[in-house]
């Protein structure tokens, strides 16, 4: 006899631990940066629109295949299409986990670097916003200082998941997002009420519309993807523990809803405190890492608000990560038999192999390049702009093309009757937007992602 497969112990307990994987460096490191490198406002607009019309309908799919097969991403798509190749699909989706996971758990590791730095005073030695970002490279330049924290933020990682669903990931995410929420918020509050926080707002309010090209249209949907955890069957997982009781779509819908107002909120935390202290919000990547302790600086209570951020930023990071891991533990704990203990353990120590040269290209590997990139960005490349597209691409294929809406629809519509009765066009968008829209759109995001979409158009235009 099958063991019982794990599950999550209430509604409430799913909705909080996909909107930790959702809710991570996406939201407070990534989303602000290229929101300011790309116009502000008229970037917020276009990004809510992909989360409303790509990633809202992914999301839904993902979750219910997870949840009409309880498997995993492989064994998931196999069981409701009996086809290697659609198993091989969520094999992508398990690449995916350990790849990214490899580098994510990199940039975790410096937040928790960061904590021991604002705890020390240490940003205060660094005034100009260049001293505080020579400072940055020095951290990094060390091995020891960037593969500790890498190893520690896998450690804990691996903790969560070894526990198990309800009381390891369920239990983890009900005590850090509720602190996670309260900690924004406080960093919130100080931000607008920073002199010359007006700035800040302004940027993130008035459009401007020159910035908006193709292009930043593609980094938009892309980033929809990152942050709703789509494209990889860590959602589809997450659905596979979910109780066929609840109702996938407002269950999607609370998903979505934290996810972009957590952005939102970390975007006018950060911005007001950039603008109010006069430094510059087109910082890029390093606009956390370089900026922000300059900016902490100059506030008052600044101290104790850059120990506060950054205790802020690890705690999403961990609620993420725990994701990425549990895709790759609950492949070989369903299809290999693995018991979870021994999964938890042997993966993250492989995971970790993997991320110690992405690690040492911030050092001593930092002239080893392939293909022009170096070991951290060929990952993040590949994971990111190849494996996240093409998965979420295929899903969208898979749920409205290959498995049908007349078997599709009934399986959703369990737990959600309510809401197929009263609201039947809800359900006529999720099936035009994921059978057309999100196909082509993503389509042309992988296509730019991988650099050919701007040789087309040259040919045709
Ligand atoms: N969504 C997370 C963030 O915004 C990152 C993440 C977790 C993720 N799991 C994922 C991204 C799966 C893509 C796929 O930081």
């Amino acid at each position: 006899m099958e063991a019982q497969r794990e599950s999550w112990g209430s509604k409430t307990g799913f909705i909080l631990a996909a909107a930790g994987s959702a809710i991570g460096l996406g939201n407070i490191w990534k989303f602000p940066y290229i929101a300011g490198e790309n116009g502000g406002a008229s970037f917020v607009i276009v990004y809510l629109i992909c989360i409303a019309v790509i990633g809202f309908p992914v999301l839904i799919a993902e979750i219910l295949i997870g949840r009409s097969t309880q498997r995993n991403p492989v064994g998931a798509f196999f069981k409701l299409s009996g086809s290697k190749f659609w198993a091989g699909v969520g094999g992508m989706g398990i690449v995916g986990g350990f790849l990214i996971l490899s580098f994510y758990a990199i940039i975790a590791g410096w937040s928790i670097g960061y904590i021991v730095e604002a705890i020390d005073g240490n940003f205060f030695n660094f005034v100009e916003e260049t001293a505080s970002a020579q400072h940055f490279l020095n951290l990094v330049g060390n091995v020891y200082w960037i593969l500790g924290y890498f190893i520690f933020f896998m450690m804990l990682t691996t903790v969560i998941v070894f526990a198990g669903v309800k009381k390891g990931i369920e239990r983890g995410s009900k005590i850090m997002m509720p602190i996670l929420f309260f900690l924004l918020i406080i960093l919130m509050i100080r931000g607008i009420t920073l002199n010359g926080a007006e700035k800040g707002l302004e940027f993130l309010w008035n459009p401007d519309w020159s910035k908006i090209n193709a292009n930043t249209i593609l980094i938009a949907l892309g980033h929809a993807f990152f942050t709703l955890s789509l494209g990889m069957g860590a959602m589809l997982t997450y659905g596979s523990y979910m109780s066929k009781k609840d109702n996938i779509i407002s269950s999607a819908f609370q998903i979505v809803f934290l996810d972009t107002i957590i952005a939102l909120i970390a975007g006018i935390a950060i911005f007001t405190a950039v603008f109010a202290t006069g430094l510059n919000p087109q910082a890029g990547p390093g606009l956390i890492f370089h900026t922000l302790p300059s900016v902490f600086i100059k506030m008052p209570g600044g101290y104790f608000f850059s120990i506060l951020f950054f205790i802020l930023l690890t705690l999403a990071a961990l609620t993420s990560s725990i994701s990425l891991l549990e895709v790759v533990v609950s492949y070989f704990v369903d299809e290999r038999k693995w018991k979870r203990h021994h999964a938890a353990i042997v993966l993250a120590f492989f995971i970790t192999l993997l991320g110690v040269p992405s690690a040492l290209s911030y050092n001593v590997l930092s002239d080893f390049t392939i293909a022009g990139k170096n070991f951290f960005d060929l990952v993040d490349f590949i994971a990111s702009n190849i494996l996240l597209p093409l998965g979420g691409l295929l899903i969208s294929v898979f749920v409205a093309w290959k498995w049908g809406f007349k078997k599709v629809l009934p399986n959703l519509r369990e737990g959600a009757e309510n809401l197929f009765e009263k609201y039947p066009w809800v359900i006529s968008f999720w099936k035009i937007f994921l059978k057309y829209f999100s196909p082509i759109l993503i389509f042309l995001v992988f296509l730019n992602s991988i650099g050919i979409l701007d040789k087309i158009i040259e040919l045709f235009f």
